[in-house]
């Protein structure tokens, strides 16, 4: 089994918030990610695929497809705009980086076709990421 890598880019905000929570609370628990009017990062995302490489290709799949897939799937509709307001698939989601791993997995999962997804991995900050891996 080999494990196949696209690593993209993009640039969003968000507020991390639970309405169930004090204001207190929510800073408290999230920090500065809960700030009033959210904040921008400049995530990194990885996808990888895992599968045997075809033998007249030496490829699991072409990664021009996979970054194509990522970026009509993911990036068209994150990439600057706002997590918590702009984009349809995550409403009523805390847009943090696990609940992005996952969303972007169950997204993602059915478009590729050649191998299989393996992970999904988010990162917010260089120091900190979420992977999801079904
Ligand atoms: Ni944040």
């Amino acid at each position: 089994m080999v494990y196949l890598t696209r690593k993209e880019h993009f640039c969003s905000s968000h507020r991390l918030f639970n309405p169930k929570f004090t204001e207190e609370e929510n800073l408290a628990l999230y920090g500065k990610c809960a700030y009033a009017n959210g904040h921008g990062h400049n995530y990194e995302i990885e996808v990888t695929v895992a599968g045997d490489p075809a033998p007249e290709t030496g490829m699991i799949m072409d990664l021009k497809k996979l970054a194509n897939i990522i970026d009509a799937e993911i990036l068209e509709k994150v990439d600057h705009r706002h997590l918590n307001f702009d984009v349809e698939f995550l409403r009523g989601v805390i847009p943090t980086a696990e609940n992005l791993a996952t969303i972007f997995w169950g997204i993602l999962a059915p478009r590729i076709t050649a191998g299989k997804l393996y992970c999904v991995r988010v990162y917010e900050t260089p120091n900190n990421f979420a992977e999801y891996r079904g």
